[in-house]
């Protein structure tokens, strides 16, 4: 096969977990014999400096021809000025917007020997696999906003939650079939108590879920989501929820599995690329981090699994997939660790080094077949 991916390496530890990704992307074109072409461009603060623009209409022009994107991370102190007239995550929700990739389907599985890693007891962590979908072009990301100051000197700053019910269903819909093929059971998230916004979500969801009578939906109110994914993880199969929501649950969720660094995700939408599939944007939960940034000592996990889903629903390669997934999951059954997965006193790779340890792990997987 003849993939075009572009690559997006953006700010912070960015540039450096996508180079592990791409890595092993290159691993998985010469042992499966495909052809992979990369193109990386400049979304986000990198973009900013560079040329005026978090996201260049270049950068964007190119994520439209390829047939997926590869994408690290965006922000950092520099830019964090709030009165800036652009800003890193600017670009990002611009770039999610452009390609119309309403879904963001963000997958939680465990690796057993990274239980001790966990702030939760192990008894709770047993049978955790979910998959959260998060809506991602839509809700108070992108509503009416303002900033403005009263005759009385008062500042304001407002935002809107706003969805339309074409807008939930199509997400829904997305939820339900992925429900389909797991343990058939969608938790959809809202504040239906308190928000109008939340009482549309909740109807049509309903609506949604009366085509789909083989599937088990709960309704579960975010703040109380937020205390049973702690207090009963394991009963979660498909979670659906709205962009905020969603954002603020994955990363509680994430942590879970040890460290938000292991999360991946993968963003869809209706337009397909040359291969029949849809054209994604791939990218780790996880932001720039700063703080680590250029000391090489990230943890790559989360981008090389994104690069598995990129495999996966983009180019349609299940095997290769899987391969990629097989030696994640060996890598990290052997011991090898990155720092944010070490515990006290036991040694930790760097992010190239830890990388490699995936590449070496998948050869004998692609021997065995
Ligand atoms: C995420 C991030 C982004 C978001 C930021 C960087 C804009 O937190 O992908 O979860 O809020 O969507
Ligand atoms: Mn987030």
């Amino acid at each position: 096969m003849e993939a075009n991916i572009v690559v997006l390496p953006g700010d912070g530890i960015g540039p450096e977990v996508v180079e592990g990704a791409v890595a092993v992307l290159t691993a998985v074109s010469h042992q499966f014999h495909h052809t992979f072409t990369t193109h990386t461009h400049l979304m986000g603060g990198c973009a900013i400096d560079t040329v005026g623009n978090s996201l260049p209409d270049e950068t964007l022009a190119a994520c439209l021809q390829a047939d997926a994107v590869l994408l690290g991370a965006v922000g950092g102190y520099k830019w964090d000025n709030p009165d800036a007239a652009d800003r890193p995550e600017r670009g990002l929700l611009a770039l999610r917007k452009g390609l119309g990739l309403f879904a963001n389907l963000r997958p939680l599985k465990l690796y057993p020997e990274l239980m001790a890693a966990s702030p939760l007891k192990a008894e709770k962590l047993a049978g955790v696999d979910m998959l959260v979908i998060r809506e991602l072009t839509g809700g108070i990301y992108f509503g009416e906003r303002a900033r403005w100051t009263d005759d009385a000197g008062e500042e304001w700053g407002k935002d809107t939650m706003i969805y339309s019910a074409g807008e939930v269903r199509r997400v829904a819909e997305i939820a339900f079939r992925a429900a389909q093929g797991r343990r058939k059971r969608v938790a959809s998230i809202d504040k239906a108590n308190v928000l109008d916004s939340s009482r549309l979500w909740r109807k049509t969801v309903n609506e949604v879920a009366a085509n789909y009578p083989d599937v088990t939906l709960e309704h579960v109110l975010v703040d109380a989501a937020t205390m049973h994914l702690l207090s009963r993880p394991s009963s979660f199969d498909v979670l659906v929820a709205g962009n905020m929501f969603g954002d603020i649950i994955t990363d509680e969720a994430s942590m879970l599995s040890g460290s938000m660094g292991n999360l991946p995700s993968a963003s869809l939408g209706a337009a397909q690329n040359g291969h029949g599939c849809p054209r994604g944007l791939y990218e780790p939960i996880h932001g720039s981090a700063p703080d680590i940034a250029g000391m090489g000592i990230a943890n790559p996990i989360g981008t090389i699994m994104s690069a598995a889903m990129l495999l996966r629903h983009s180019l349609g390669l299940e095997d290769e997939a899987l391969a990629v997934e097989t030696a994640v999951a060996r890598t990290i059954a052997a011991g090898h660790r990155t720092v944010d997965l070490a515990r006290d006193g036991e040694p930790s790779l760097s992010t190239r080094a830890m990388a490699e340890m995936v590449v070496k792990y998948m050869e004998p997987i692609i021997g065995d077949r």
